[in-house]
């Protein structure tokens, strides 16, 4: 291997063809675009190798050090913007032969003992381990955004719907804060796929072990892996980790979108909730008047293509035979994709939320009286009327005020004994939404108390 081919490229096989490839064969072959970003876990994970078959007593100490420094070098060249050329079919034809270059004849025992299967399948767990400390940082950006807007909004009163129907009152703490959890639990899927990643492939060769006894344990602790597969078959055609993390992405794309709509709904002139800064919001090149949220709808678009990149990767996985298949090449496709999209998004968002104003007034004019239907039917509970009874008589309550086209705040007291004997004066502060929220104080509900510990728990986390 590693020869410069009679056609002039640098190949990693050949030798048993008389001719070379079809430039059809080859187009279709090549994945030195898509994979290229894998290079500096390439690097890493070929200095190791080396190290590794000196252990094994393949290579000379001096042969493992002339390899290790040639590839520090390639590593320099690389980052300073050598491209590959047309004939370098992936990111490892591409490195070794830049190795070739810097190194000269110990370069070509490099490849002794393992195959591109296992060396792709280590770059690509290390990419992904990588990227997942990326997105989580990212991640823990936009909550912390939404907890600076949090901080700001404990005493601000809004709607809180169900089936989109004004519900109860709530802070707008407790609104902002319930798209921290989701991203919470995102940050643990994403924990979760980055150990599913972080099993050492290299030493199965191409299917079945390599044939020297390299130490894969020093590989392991070398790499920062924190396992080692244990079967060489499954280690070369497992793709599971990507499969997690993009699981993982999908569910945070989702959680995004989520919490893009809502800010789009509350950000129209219908609700007049949010309103976002300048630098978040694009104007219309026909209506000068447009604020439009592109970045939040972005965010609802862009999960669907992550979605998409899952189902690539699982329907890609499911029909293969055991070990190495070519169609695996198309794993880092789907999951750079998605890794690209989700770390375009999440400034995007966390910028959005950070800068968002939210009108106080507005939220608090959206409470209407009927919202305290459920505190009136609790205040005859509390008066050990049943929950049955009390329900019936509220609803009374609000019929009539419907039907005089009035708030329940200003229907005479005389209506509400009429509706039950046990209402008295001091039901009015009932159809407060401040006393509505006051009663809330269980953990995890909307009472002043209870979202200052969820807030206080939320800022641990971070
Ligand atoms: N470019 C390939 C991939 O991304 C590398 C492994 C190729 N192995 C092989 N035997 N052709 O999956």
């Amino acid at each position: 291997m590693g020869a410069e081919g009679a056609e002039g490229g640098h190949k990693l096989w050949g030798g048993r063809f008389a001719g070379g490839p079809a430039p059809e064969l080859e187009a279709v072959n090549r994945s030195i675009t898509v994979d290229l970003r894998l290079w500096p876990f390439d690097i890493a994970l070929s200095k190791a190798w080396a190290a590794g078959l000196a252990e094994a007593g393949v290579l000379t100490a001096a042969d493992a050090v002339a390899i290790q420094q040639g590839l520090d070098r390639v590593a320099k060249r690389i980052a300073g913007g050598e491209a590959p050329i047309a004939s370098d079919e992936d990111v490892h034809t591409f490195v070794d032969r830049l190795l070739h270059q810097e190194a000269g004849e110990p370069a070509g025992r490099l490849h002794t003992g393992r195959s591109r299967n296992d060396q792709v399948a280590t770059g690509t767990r290390l990419w992904a381990m990588d990227a997942v400390a990326r997105v989580d940082g990212m991640v823990r950006e936009v909550q912390r955004a939404i907890v600076g807007q949090a901080e700001q909004h404990l005493g601000t009163l809004m709607p809180a719907y169900t089936h989109l129907q004004r519900a109860q009152p709530v802070s707008a703490a407790h609104w902002l804060l319930s798209h921290f959890w989701p991203l919470e639990r995102d940050r643990v899927r994403l924990a979760n796929a980055r150990s599913a990643a972080a099993v050492l492939p290299l030493g199965s060769g191409a299917i079945a072990g390599s044939a020297f006894p390299v130490p894969r344990e020093s590989l392991r602790a070398a790499l920062g892996f924190e396992r080692i597969s244990p079967n060489s078959i499954d280690a070369v055609g497992d793709r599971d980790f990507v499969a997690d993390l993009l699981y993982a992405l999908t569910m945070l794309g989702t959680h995004l979108s989520r919490l893009a709509e809502d800010l789009i709904l509350f950000g129209s002139s219908e609700f007049g909730f949010v309103r976002f800064s300048d630098a978040f919001s694009t104007g219309s090149s026909m209506m000068p008047q447009k604020r439009n949220p592109d970045a939040m709808e972005l965010a609802r678009g862009a999960g669907a293509r992550v979605l998409g990149d899952l189902v690539a990767l699982v329907a890609t996985i499911k029909g293969l035979p055991s070990g190495y298949n070519k169609d695996l090449q198309e794993d880092k496709r789907s999951l750079f994709d998605a890794v690209d999209a989700i770390s375009l998004l999440l400034p995007a968002v966390a910028g959005s939320v950070a800068t968002l104003t939210i009108s106080a007034e507005r939220t608090r004019g959206a409470l209407s009286s009927s919202m305290m239907a459920t505190d009136l039917a609790d205040y005859l509970v509390r008066k050990r009327v049943t929950f049955r009874d009390s329900h019936a008589a509220v609803g009374r309550l609000v019929r009539e005020a419907e039907e005089r086209g009035v708030e329940m705040t200003e229907l005479p007291l005389a209506s509400f004994e009429a509706a039950h004997p046990e209402f008295g004066p001091e039901v009015m502060a009932e159809l407060r939404p401040e006393t509505s929220v006051s009663h809330r104080e269980i953990d995890g509900g909307t009472g002043p108390a209870a979202v200052l510990a969820q807030l206080e728990r939320a800022k641990t986390l971070l």
